[in-house]
């Protein structure tokens, strides 16, 4: 494609695609930096991954799908790390177990980080030949850096889950988490329901699976304004929930006695009150900030304990469309969720931020959505089964990463995400 002299606008994103990556890559190292080596080498489970992964993943992200195809000069840092840093992209190449990264303690930190400057620089190169910010390079420069901040939540979670697997229980921030008071009644708020336009749509970033969009039938329904806390979730506990077989989907009832769950995950008894597990280390339970770390069973069960179901998906985004996008997020600094800001009566709160909301939609694709071409259609469409879409945001999702169309997925019995649920019923 030809570059116009005068084509000021796409200058202009270029210079903004250049400045969001850099901060991006530039805040992956600083999410770091509370981190011993050692810390940046242990995974808990099988469906996290080391810190250090995490660091060099996104950077062999970049050097794949960017550099790679096009910047001619550029040469690998490592014919090695193709292996050890590919995730899951079969037409990419064979790769390192999931399960094993852990055992990745060459190349060293020093080795990785020295990756990450290498890959910056080239960056630098290929900013400096004057791409066009309109062509697929940008596009995929794009998908990098959205790319880069699901890492960074990832790391944060992976920390977490970690240090909750550590006796010593190490904090990843030092303050001391604040004790809210107690947490304000909320309310149900109606929708009309009717056919809606639902998925992305026009300008402005999305991913693959958030389209194409599309008119779905929408019954009239009701959505609690504000998520559930742990107070009203620790009813649940005390009322012999998680010990109730009518109130569990079969599949999650299996999961509870094979697990032996009795509350959510990183939840502890101690001398007679419940703490839990927080990025400030071992914390009393904060009974008016939202519940976190459940699994959708433990969500789904709850609604049916409460008289209440899940919303599905397409509720949750006709409510969040006109929600302000600022909230409770990795910017914040708060690293937990919070309790409900008081608002307007008919006006969602915590739409975004503080927990992903799961809802009962099925991760499936759009109608007529086809995963791109290529290794990078690999993304997302090939897990459109067997998982559920949750919505919203996180504690720790960066600034700017998410919008009312987002589509995150977790398999149901997975809760070491900061996953919460926000109550819906039928009108
Ligand atoms: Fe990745």
């Amino acid at each position: 494609m030809i570059r116009l002299a005068y084509d000021t606008h796409a200058d202009q994103r270029a210079s903004t695609l250049r400045a969001r990556l850099f901060e991006t890559r530039a805040l992956s190292v600083k999410l770091a930096e509370p981190l011993s080596a050692e810390d940046m080498v242990a995974q808990a489970m099988d469906d996290a991954s080391p810190t250090k992964w995490h660091l060099a993943h996104t950077t062999w992200f970049f050097e794949t799908f960017v550099l790679t195809p096009s910047l001619p000069s550029y040469a690998l840092f490592d014919e090695s790390f193709g292996y050890c840093f590919n995730s899951y992209y079969e037409q990419v190449g064979p790769r390192q177990p999931r399960p094993k990264r852990h055992v990745l303690t060459r190349p060293p930190l020093e080795r990785v980080l020295a990756y990450r400057e290498h890959v910056d620089a080239a960056m630098e190169a290929f900013f400096a030949l004057g791409f066009d910010a309109n062509d697929a390079a940008a596009a995929t420069l794009e998908v990098g850096i959205n790319h880069e901040q699901q890492h960074q939540e990832l790391m944060l979670t992976d920390i977490l889950a970690l240090f909750a697997a550590n006796p010593l229980r190490p904090r990843y921030q030092k303050a001391q988490a604040q004790r809210s008071e107690a947490a304000k009644a909320g309310w149900m708020i109606q929708y009309a329901g009717g056919i809606e336009r639902v998925g992305h749509a026009g300008r402005g970033f999305a991913f693959d699976n958030e389209g194409p969009a599309h008119e779905t039938l929408i019954q009239p329904f009701r959505l609690a304004d504000r998520l559930v806390t742990n107070g009203q979730f620790l009813e649940f506990v005390l009322d012999e929930g998680y010990k109730t077989a009518t109130l569990w989907l079969s599949d999650g009832w299996g999961v509870v006695n094979r697990e032996d769950w009795r509350a959510p995950l990183y939840w502890e008894p101690c001398d007679g009150e419940w703490r839990a597990m927080t990025l400030y280390g071992l914390t009393p339970l904060d009974l008016a900030a939202p519940v976190a770390h459940v699994s959708y069973y433990e969500a789904d069960a709850f609604a049916r304990w409460a008289g209440k179901r899940l919303p599905t998906e397409f509720e949750w985004e006709i409510a969040a469309r006109t929600a302000p996008l600022a909230a409770n997020d990795l910017s914040s600094g708060a690293l937990r969720p919070l309790p409900a800001p008081s608002g307007a009566v008919d006006a969602p709160r915590q739409m975004f931020g503080d927990v992903w909301e799961w809802t009962r939609s099925a991760y499936l694709p759009y109608p007529g959505y086809r995963a791109p071409q290529g290794a990078l259609g690999e993304y997302n469409g090939k897990f459109m089964v067997g998982q559920h879409v949750l919505r919203g945001g996180s504690c720790v999702t960066p600034r700017g990463h998410v919008r009312a169309t987002y589509r995150n997925f977790f398999y149901p019995h997975q809760r070491w995400q900061f996953m919460g649920l926000r109550l819906a019923e039928d009108r």
